[in-house]
């Protein structure tokens, strides 16, 4: 494999002397590490590099020890639709090196069957780093997604996935303008990420910042983002969650849910969410759940502290009766059950006067819902409220604003 990739390049190196440095390049970096370079990525941003992309991929990944896929800097790398599939079957480790600037083809054509951007699926080990931009070029397709007014609507692709990875480390990274969600984890076990940069205008649709679902053991701290739509929203059937030293804003803050949509979803359990400041987001914390839950599921022990809240517009929301199309008129209370959550520690202004809504279910109201110091101020200068259904929250220390009941 490794010589004749060699006879290729000394092929090219006969016909023109830029691959004849390319030559130095691949032999140096030779051994485990895997240039897309070296793979055939024209690294112009005009030409599509997914097949170097690909086959660097596919070579790393069939080697042994710990391995490098490296995307050199300085250049741009033009990107359809990607998948870096495992497992990887003697490799020890799988680091990519991301220190290029990555764009995405813009042609919706491209991505068929529901495919995503870039894809990592059923890697172990895995580290992806280098300081490198993924710009999901979304402001062309933004005004073909139709899900925000429609309930069945084509979803458009995501910029960056892990499906099924286990021992994943995403580390200085930066994410822009992706056409649906920046960063998406699927049924992953064990997931750092740290020094993540997402960001997309305040009135992009569906740009989640980081999408977790089904996933365990996640940790997602010190980063910054900023887009049209959630910065995090932990859906379904997660567990052992921590989140910490997050920059949100703008967006929708960072959200448990929407949980109760499909029959047989997961529970969310074990979540601390803590050292977070919001900036001028529609909601701070928010769990919500749909109403006319088809299943029935738990959302429990989830614990929020030290988070600051700077002109958020719902600093803190449950809301149970989410129904963002029209259809709702039949009113079947959620059937999510909410227990054992705990907010600690909650400051800062309210740019509405309603800062605390606690709207639980009619059907399952929420159970063991605590507060403790909060200090919300509502920036209009009247008091702020709290409003209440279907809970019994218990309160010590500071309450602002008052308690409802
Ligand atoms: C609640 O969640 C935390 C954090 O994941 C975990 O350490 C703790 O054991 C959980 N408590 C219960 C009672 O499950």
């Amino acid at each position: 494999m490794k010589l004749s990739l060699l006879f290729l390049f000394l092929g090219f190196s006969l016909v023109n002397a830029r691959h004849r440095v390319r030559i130095n390049l691949g032999v140096s970096s030779s051994g485990s590490t895997f240039s897309v370079l070296d793979y055939g990525a024209r690294a112009d941003g005009l030409h599509d590099d997914s097949q170097a992309f690909m086959k660097a991929w596919n070579a790393a990944c069939s080697s042994s020890g710990a391995v490098k896929l490296l995307v050199p800097p300085q250049r741009t790398y033009l990107l359809g639709p990607v998948k870096f599939k495992g497992p990887c079957k003697n490799v020890q480790s799988i680091t990519v090196h991301m220190q290029g600037y990555l764009r995405a083809t813009t042609d919706l054509g491209t991505y068929v069957n529901g495919d995503d951007w870039v894809e990592f699926g059923w890697v172990d080990h895995l580290t992806l780093t280098g300081g490198g931009t993924f710009d999901g070029q979304g402001s062309v397709s933004w005004p073909y997604n139709k899900c925000p007014q429609n309930k069945i609507c084509k979803v458009l692709p995501t910029s960056i996935k892990f499906v099924e990875t286990t021992n994943t480390a995403v580390k200085s990274i930066k994410s822009l303008n992706s056409k649906f969600f920046h960063i998406a984890l699927l049924g992953c076990k064990n997931f750092w990420g740290n020094d993540i940069r997402i960001q997309a205008p305040s009135n992009s649709p569906n740009t989640d910042g980081i999408h977790i679902e089904r996933c365990s053991g996640v940790n997602i701290y010190s980063s910054v983002i900023g887009t049209g739509d959630d910065c995090i929203s932990i859906g379904q059937g997660n567990e052992q969650l921590v989140i910490s030293g997050i920059n949100c804003g703008p967006g929708h803050g960072i959200s448990i849910g929407s949980l109760g949509r499909y029959q047989n979803e997961g529970d969310v359990r074990g979540l601390v969410i803590k050292d977070c400041t919001l900036s001028g987001t529609a909601n701070g914390i928010r769990i919500k759940t749909w109403e006319n839950s088809p299943g029935s599921s738990y959302a429990t022990n989830m614990t929020f502290t030290n988070i600051i809240m700077k002109s958020v517009a719902n600093p803190i929301i449950i809301d149970q009766e989410y129904c963002p199309y029209i259809s709702c008129a039949s009113k079947v209370p959620s059937r999510v059950r909410i227990s054992d959550i705990f907010f600690r520690d909650i400051r800062g202004t309210s740019t509405t006067p309603v800062a605390v809504t606690l709207k639980c279910s009619r059907g399952v109201p929420c159970q063991n819902v605590n507060l403790h110091n909060v200090n919300l101020r509502y920036a209009g200068g009247a008091p702020a409220k709290a409003t209440c259904f279907n809970i019994k929250a218990s309160y010590s220390g500071t309450q602002i604003p008052e308690p409802c009941q």
